[in-house]
C-alpha cells in the first residue's frame, strides 16, 4: 500500500469522503482549504484523509475513511500514523481530529494512536446535519475533539 498526496488536478475519490462525512458541502470546503492524501493498492483508492491548517501550529485530521471492504485491517491506523508524520514533517506542533459521541471504533483508533480527549463541541452534529445521524444505535450529538502534540 502506498500513500500519497493526491495531484492539484486529480479528482478526489469522493466515494470514500462521503463514508466520513454525508457533507457534500463540507467535504468541498476541506478539499479547497487542505491537503489530500490517499492510500493506494494495484492503483485503487481505498483509503482516504485531508490535513486541514486551521491555526499557525495546528493542524487537523479530517475526512479519514477506508473503503468498506478494507476495513478492520489496519489501514485506517496507517492512516492516523501517516497524518502525523506528514504534519511533524510540516512542523506543525499539534494535529487536532473530531469525531462523534456515536463513533465508538473511532474513539478507540484516535487515542490507541495517542490522541487525548480536550473538550467536546456540543450540539455540533445537530446543529450542522439537517438529517439524525446514527451509529451504534446512538444517536450522534456532539463533537468529541481530541488532540496530539507533535
Ligand atoms: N470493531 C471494533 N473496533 C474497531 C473496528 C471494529 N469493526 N474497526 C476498527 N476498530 C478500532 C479498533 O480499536 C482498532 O484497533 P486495533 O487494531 O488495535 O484493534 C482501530 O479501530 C484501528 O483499526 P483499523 O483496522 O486500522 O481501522 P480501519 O482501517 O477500519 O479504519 C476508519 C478506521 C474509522 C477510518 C474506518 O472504519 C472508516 O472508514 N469508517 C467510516 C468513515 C469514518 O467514520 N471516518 C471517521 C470520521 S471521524
Amino acid at each position: 500500500m502506498k500513500i500519497r498526496k493526491l495531484h492539484s488536478r486529480e479528482e478526489a475519490p469522493s466515494d470514500l469522503l462521503l463514508l466520513a462525512d454525508p457533507s457534500q458541502e463540507l467535504i468541498r470546503d476541506y478539499l479547497k482549504r487542505g491537503e489530500c492524501f490517499v492510500a493506494e493498492v494495484n492503483h485503487e483508492k481505498i483509503g482516504v484523509y485531508i490535513l486541514l491548517p486551521t491555526r499557525p501550529c495546528t493542524i487537523e485530521l479530517v475526512n479519514i475513511a477506508v473503503a468498506e471492504n478494507d476495513q478492520g485491517k489496519g489501514i485506517g491506523k496507517q492512516l492516523v500514523i501517516d497524518a502525523m508524520n506528514r504534519a511533524k514533517k510540516k512542523g506543525y506542533k499539534t494535529i487536532e481530529v473530531g469525531t462523534s459521541n456515536s463513533s465508538i471504533n473511532q474513539l478507540a483508533l484516535y487515542q490507541k494512536c495517542g490522541f487525548r480527549i480536550t473538550g467536546i463541541d456540543k450540539d455540533f452534529f445537530i446543529r450542522h446535519y439537517h438529517k439524525a445521524i446514527v451509529e451504534n444505535e446512538i444517536q450522534a450529538m456532539d463533537m468529541i475533539r481530541l488532540s496530539k502534540d507533535l
